[in-house]
């Protein structure tokens, strides 16, 4: 393409590769669109081989110029969001990353790994760039966490499987737990069981109705899927983020990366909150992950996956106007921290 690729200094093995405007082209819009198209080889070249590219230095000013970038390397957007975090529309297609508090960490994952059929490609744009030093969206190679995972940890996930579990309040209902992200006709954008119990199917979620009008969602997953392009094996599942365990080591990790007393009491805090919820049975936990035959994962099984995840974390700073595009199926992404003003939108495809 006839714009200028190359890895950041922060990125790792190329991932991302940043796209900017030629030295000597115009920065507009437009010369971004008609570079992305006339190069669409080149561009999904580098999405499958690096994973990830992040366009910046371009004016990409409003949601609709943000839509208008991602459709021009994947035009195929969806919008039905079956993820976990709370969400608000901003176009048909284009969505707030996260109404989630910016105290609360978003562990690594691949998007909607536990659906049939995933995004291939997810977008974020930013156009409030938060605090130096927060609020970051880092990505992570997952073929790589595979790869690091020491063998019997690898062998484990390989042959045991995973059982994922999330449960949803009903609707009209007050948050009253911490972990719990949304209410299922949130999830579902309905009230009606039937057609929640007909996206479940498809989706392969086996959904169970609990007492106060709650419902809970099991779904069991092989723990590494083959890249459908390349066939890299790839660590793509939810465990490491459902699993009970994963708000206090993942504000641990984050307070050793980023140290300061409120990332301190988080972490703490978030210690005792999870040993209180050690007492509920794992089939009514918020959200919550075992074997595929419901024996517990061990603990340093989950840690050894963080481990691989952190060791490979790329955190690169947002500035307004940035997107990035990632190849969902080789890919994670998150989010560090912040306070103040930030604003980053998805889409996906
Ligand atoms: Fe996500």
């Amino acid at each position: 393409m006839s714009l200028t690729a190359s890895p950041l200094p922060a990125a790792r093995d190329g991932l991302p590769q940043l796209i900017e405007p030629a030295p000597a082209g115009l920065p507009g819009l437009d010369a971004l669109l008609i570079a992305l198209r006339a190069g669409a080889d080149d561009v999904q070249e580098r999405l499958r081989r690096h994973g990830a590219l992040l366009m910046r230095g371009f004016p990409v000013n409003t949601p609709a110029d943000f839509e208008r970038v991602a459709r021009a390397i994947d035009d195929d957007l969806k919008n039905e969001y079956l993820g976990t975090s709370p969400r608000d529309a901003v176009t048909d297609y284009v969505f707030s990353a996260s109404e989630l508090p910016g105290f609360y960490p978003i562990p690594q994952h691949c998007e909607m790994t536990f659906t049939r059929t995933p995004p291939r490609r997810i977008f974020f744009w930013c156009d409030i760039e938060p605090a130096v030093g927060s609020g970051e969206t880092p990505l992570v190679d997952f073929r790589k966490v595979w790869r690091d995972l020491p063998e019997p940890v690898r062998a484990r996930f390989a042959t045991r499987g995973l059982r994922m579990i999330r449960n949803y309040a009903g609707p009209g209902t007050q948050k009253q737990d911490l972990w719990q992200l949304k209410r299922w006709d949130e999830m579902f954008q309905t009230t009606d069981r039937a057609e929640v119990e007909h996206i479940a199917a498809r989706e392969g979620f086996e959904a169970v109705w609990k007492a106060s009008d709650r419902l809970a969602l099991v779904s069991t997953h092989d723990a590494m899927r083959p890249h459908p392009e390349t066939g890299e094996p790839v660590w793509f599942n939810h465990a490491q983020v459902f699993h009970l365990s994963t708000g206090p080591a993942e504000l641990k990790r984050i307070f050793r990366y980023r140290p300061s007393l409120r990332g301190l009491f988080w972490w703490l805090a978030a210690e005792v909150l999870t040993a209180r919820k050690r007492r509920v049975a794992s089939d009514d936990q918020a959200m919550h992950c075992t074997w595929r035959d419901g024996s517990e994962i061990d603990r340093a099984d989950l840690d050894a996956v963080r481990d691989a995840i952190w060791r490979n974390l790329v955190v690169i700073p947002w500035r307004k106007g940035d997107v990035v595009a990632i190849d969902n199926h080789a890919v994670g992404h998150g989010r560090l921290p912040y306070r103040g003003p930030r604003r980053v939108s998805v889409c996906w495809a």
